[in-house]
């Protein structure tokens, strides 16, 4: 099995007896409010998904991940996992521990407060969102959430007594160590882990079935943490792959869990994000392909894959699978990328979300070149709901 990022898989959860008398502690500390973003990184953090990481950041780590995307001791890192206090609330002092609560109110564990400092919001912002076609600006979805959040970042080892409540997907929501087990029982070693905020339309199955042609299994793992606005819905996009993996996947080859993170639309530092994780799940290999975790127009097409290329030997174990821009090729008869396919432009049937949303808006079904009809009608049907249902 694939080593844990830094070598060992963290656990920061406690159960039983510990988990009471931590709970008992906590009611006495002072409290300090995640909002979901942060909720959704203590839950990574307490059940090893970001190894090595034990907590949230210390300065020195935050200050060498801006800089060399490493945390201070050289282990491959890029991009903050923080803290913040909110509004006007003063910032608890270093020394001591404050109990930490979920946006809902409930107390989830326990912070030991090591550091406490004031970050500059917009140097973090052009350190880790800026691309190769452009500096992040006050437009890049960071601005708004380093915005809503208080003006001091708090750092510590945590110890998580209760996970986050979830009402959804609690089907889906597997461990590092329960991924583990489950991929050592099928017998995989090789493991393709897939990353997706969207519907899977016939583009992403591409890349999933070309990676099953050469590994043990598949776990498409899709994004379900925070999102934004007008990205389809987590609770929609299940059914999509639920109907999906019925019908058009090898159920013996394929899983499918959900990753809690909160996406930072940090195109090639979230891609590398996201391939730690996917280690820490126990996923030998990653799909990385056009624009990963990309928003507008920031970074480079394939920026996220050549910042691979820049850590060597002892950055990551996972390997990339990189991909091309793929679609249905009308001149070949099936899915191909630009290095498989002599198609010009033409033959090409490729959507833009914006001309899908469209379609969907207006109750019209994509062409089965570009997203299976069971995606389809699921899709029509949930934009047939008035907003905000
Ligand atoms: S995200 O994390 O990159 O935001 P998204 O759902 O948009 O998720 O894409 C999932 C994965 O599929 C990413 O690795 C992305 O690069 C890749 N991808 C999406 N569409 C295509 C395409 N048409 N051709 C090649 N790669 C694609
Ligand atoms: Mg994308």
């Amino acid at each position: 099995m694939i080593q844990p990022h830094g070598g060992t898989l963290v656990s920061r959860l406690i159960e039983g007896a510990d988990a009471d008398a931590l709970l008992e502690k906590a009611a006495g500390l002072p409290i300090l409010s995640l909002d979901s973003r942060e909720t959704s990184d203590l839950e990574m953090i307490a059940t090893g998904a970001m190894s090595p990481l034990e907590g949230f950041m210390s300065q020195a780590d935050y200050d060498s991940v801006l800089s060399d995307i490493r945390l201070a001791d050289g282990t491959v890192w890029p991009l903050p996992v923080v803290l913040s206090t909110k509004g006007d609330a003063p910032a608890p002092e270093v020394g001591t521990q404050a109990a930490l609560a979920g946006p809902d109110g409930e107390i989830l564990g326990i912070i030991e407060i090591s550091d406490a400092w004031q970050p500059d919001k917009k140097a973090e912002l052009l350190a880790c969102y800026s691309g190769s076609n452009a500096e992040a600006d006050e437009e890049h979805p960071a601005w708004g959430w380093l915005n809503s959040v208080g003006d001091t970042y708090i750092g510590g080892r945590i110890t998580v007594a209760r996970l986050p409540r979830h009402t959804d997907f609690n089907e889906h929501r597997l461990t590092p160590a329960e991924t583990r087990a489950s991929f050592a029982e099928r017998g995989w070693t090789t493991i393709a882990a897939f990353q997706t905020r969207n519907p899977i339309h016939r583009a992403h199955e591409y890349l999933t079935k070309v990676a099953l042609e050469q590994t043990d299994g598949l776990l498409i793992h899709p994004l379900v943490g925070d999102t934004k606005s007008d990205d389809i819905p987590s609770t929609v996009r299940m059914r999509c792959y639920e109907i999906l993996l019925e019908r058009y996947y090898p159920s013996e080859r394929t899983m499918l869990a959900v990753y809690p993170q909160a996406m930072r639309y940090g195109g090639p530092r979230e891609a590398v994000l996201h391939a730690i994780c996917r280690q820490n799940y126990g996923c030998t290999h990653i799909i990385i392909g056009r624009d990963h975790a990309g928003v507008g127009s920031y970074y480079g097409t394939f920026d996220a894959q050549g910042i691979f290329d820049g850590f060597g030997d002892n950055g990551l174990a996972i390997r990339t699978l990189r991909f091309e821009h793929a679609f249905y090729c009308r001149l070949t008869g099936g899915m191909a990328t630009t290095k498989s396919s002599p198609a010009g432009p033409d033959d090409r049937v490729f959507l833009s979300g914006t001309k899908v949303r469209e379609m969907l808006a207006a109750g019209e079904r994509p062409p089965a070149e570009f997203t299976r009809p069971e995606v389809a009608d699921i899709l029509i049907e949930s934009h047939a709901q008035p907003a905000g249902a």
